[in-house]
Order: structure tokens, then sequence, then C-alpha cells
């Protein structure tokens, strides 16, 4: 591991080193937020709301990290978010993050829109989920359903908070929109990083890899793959489209973008598996609440019907620590681990998933908790 990323000891620090290794734009899509950044800030402060109450004189030598999820022994609560388009910001993208999450032993989650196939992923060993969105050519997504069978993936995971993008301002300020529009600044700016120009220019182009096997799209560009993926998003979704996905699908089934309690019943109704009490860290509607908000009333609905995993805005072990206290099965994290991609490629992303991983286990120690059984209510005061 290189020296400037030995030297990063927390997720900020990465995110720092990220900022000067890209190109702005690119920095801005990852760290962007949607409109004012209200939920993206609520998000952090739901966590300076709870405090931790530590038990003293617990014998503390041996810290169990593992849990279950869908009755299958994981090491960890934590789980890489789905997250597009990860090549552009390191030229090995989601191989990286693929061998980053085997080698920590972490479930990774691949995006439907991300530049490495479902098959070369599963290739890589480890355990996987893929992300779908619901689109409107139902073939297409009975094809990613087969695929994930034939490919072993463990769970399918339904994004329904992306029916449209988010409005996030600075990308439009950027050109970075579907389709891409680059302005005379975002070239000057992407020029003043040669590592990351030398290396986009010398690696294969960047592509939507999971359906460039379609007959229609082969001779299309990257820029028609998007827009076309862009356009098969489906506002006409329905319940019954979920059902009708659980059914061709038959294993470990969620749907990641639940805020309401409503939804989270309707959801368990149908038989999903879980749920991600997810605002897709503050990207999408802004002024939604934050997830930590949202999720003791979610449990308390449906916590004995399905398991609830929550993101959006976990960047220490205490955030994780104060979630799984609060009834969530596991937390997925989207940015930290981008921020590490970028920072330095496979090596940045086992170093964000190392400090998670350490600062989890080093804060259970200091709670005096050593399993992730023993986190519950007594852990935490609520301040007001
Ligand atoms: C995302 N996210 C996302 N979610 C999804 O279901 N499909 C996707 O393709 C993407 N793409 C994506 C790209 C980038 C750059 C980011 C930052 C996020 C949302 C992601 O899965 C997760 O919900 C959030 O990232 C969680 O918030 P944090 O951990 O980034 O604060
Ligand atoms: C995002 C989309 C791709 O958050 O989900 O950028």
């Amino acid at each position: 591991m290189n020296r400037r990323l030995s030297n990063c000891h927390n997720i900020s620090d990465l995110r720092k080193l990220a900022k000067r290794r890209l190109p702005r734009a690119l920095f801005d899509y990852i760290d962007g937020t949607a409109e004012d950044g209200v939920t993206a800030r609520a998000n952090r402060s739901a966590f300076e709301r709870h405090r931790l109450i530590p038990r003293t004189l617990v014998d503390v030598s041996n810290i169990d990290s593992s849990t279950t999820l869908f009755g299958q022994a994981v090491n960890s609560p934590i789980i890489l978010a789905p997250t597009a388009f990860t090549r552009a910001f390191h030229h090995h993208g989601e191989v990286a993050v693929a061998n980053a999450a085997k080698a920590a032993g972490f479930i990774y989650t691949l995006s439907t829109v991300s530049n490495t196939s479902i098959e070369d992923i599963a290739g890589i060993g480890g355990a996987h989920w893929f992300q779908i969105y619901v689109y409107k050519d139902r073939k297409l997504l009975e094809d990613f359903i087969e695929r994930c069978k034939l490919a072993n993936y463990q769970a399918l995971c339904l994004t329904v908070d992306a029916s449209t993008p988010g409005n996030r301002e600075k990308d439009r300020r950027n050109g970075l929109i579907i389709p891409p529009r680059p302005s005379l600044a975002t070239i000057l700016d992407a020029v003043q990083h040669p590592g990351w120009c030398w290396h986009m220019l010398t690696s294969p182009a960047i592509i939507t890899a999971n359906i460039t096997g379609d007959s229609r799209l082969e001779a299309a560009d990257a820029k028609a793959l998007l827009q076309y993926m862009h356009e098969q998003l489906d506002n006409h979704v329905s319940w019954d489209d979920v059902a009708w996905m659980m059914e061709q699908w038959q294993g470990p089934f969620l749907i990641k973008g639940i805020l309401s309690v409503e939804d989270a019943s309707r959801a368990a109704d149908l038989g999903v598996h879980g749920i991600v009490i997810s605002n897709h860290g503050g990207r999408q509607l802004d002024h939604t609440p934050a997830t930590l908000d949202v999720l003791p009333e979610i449990v308390e609905a449906v916590g004995d019907r399905c398991e609830i995993i929550i993101d959006s805005g976990f960047r220490r072990g205490t955030d994780i620590i104060k979630a799984l206290a609060l009834g969530a099965k596991a937390c997925m994290i989207g940015r930290p681990y981008l921020y590490g991609l970028a920072a330095g490629g496979e090596d940045g992303v086992i170093k964000a998933l190392q400090i998670l991983d350490e600062e989890f286990k080093h804060n259970m120690r200091l709670l005096g908790r050593t399993a992730v059984s023993q986190l519950d209510r007594s852990c935490l005061q609520a301040l007001n």
C-alpha cells in the first residue's frame, strides 16, 4: 500500500485524496447530493443525536463482527452498495472493488449500470448481490435474472427511489448529464489530472457491460447505451411488478430505497426477504428524512417479517454500531469505498473497508460489547 494511502486514517482522509486524484466533474458526481443537500446533511447529523453508553469490566479480548443475512453466515454487517459507472473513477473499476470485497469477506452489490459484466464479477469469486431497476423492457429484466441465477448471485436488490435521476446541479454545471456534454472547463480540468487521463485513454472504453450482448445495441456507443438505460426506466411500475420479479427470481429479494412504514409494510406483505432503508445517500429527493431517523419505526412495523438493511451517510464504525443497536441487520456503504477506489484502486478500496471494519471492532470493544447480537437499545441514549 502506498504512503499516501497509509496516511489515510479515516474515510474523510480518503475523500480528500480522491478529490486530488479525480477530475472535478467525476469527484462531484460521487460526492454530490440533490439540490440543497438537506437530506445528505441530515443523514450525518442523525448519528449525533444518539450517544453510546459503554458497559465496563467486560472481557473484550475477542470481538466477533459476524452475523447472518437470509440464513447465511457473513463476516461482517458491512455491505458494498451498488454504484454506477465505477470504471470512470479508476480504470480497474468494479474488478478492483470485487477483489477488495472478496479479500475482506464482505458482500458486493453489483449495479445494473456497471462497467463490468455480471459474469466477469462472478468469476472473481466472493459473495455478490445484483441490483436492478424496473425497466420497461421485461425481456431485459428476465435476462438479468437468468444470468444472475447462472452466475450464483445470492440476492437481487430492486432499487425503487430512482425512477428519474435526482436533481444534481453540480453535475449539470459540469456537463455530467445524460447524454454527457463536456464543457471546455471540464476538459481543461481533466487534463490537469494526467494520471487519470492516461489510464482512461489506454484502457478499454467504458461501457454499460451488462447489456452489450443485446443485439439491438451492438452498434451503439457508450453514450447511446447510457441514453437507452435511462429511457428504459419505467415510471409506471407497481407492486405487481415486484411480485412478478420475485416469482422469476425465486431467491432472496430486497427492495432498496424505502423510507416509509407504509411501503415497508407493503413490501413485507409481498414476502420480500429484505428492505434497504435508503435515500440514495441524499442524491435523489432532497428533504427526505435521515435514514437513521426512520429506522426504529420501520423495525417496529416489519422487523419480524423481513431483514432490515440501511444506508446513506455511514462513515464511521460507530455509525454502524448505532444502526445495528436500533435494529438494522446490516449497513450498506457507497461513497466510502468509491473514495477509496478513486484514491488508490483496489488498495484504496481495501483501505476503506479496513478503516470501517477496524473502527467497528475497536468501538465495540470500547463499548463493552463483543458480538453483533449484543447491540441493542441498551447501548444507546437518544437526545432530542
Ligand atoms: C449510487 N447509488 C446507486 N444505487 C443504486 O441502486 N444503483 C446505482 O447504480 C447507484 N449508483 C450510485 C453511484 C454513485 C456515484 C453513488 C455515490 C451512489 C446509491 C448507493 O447504492 C447508496 O444508496 C448510497 O451511496 C448510500 O449513501 P453513501 O454511503 O454514499 O452515503
Ligand atoms: C446515482 C444513480 C446512478 O446515484 O443511481 O448516480
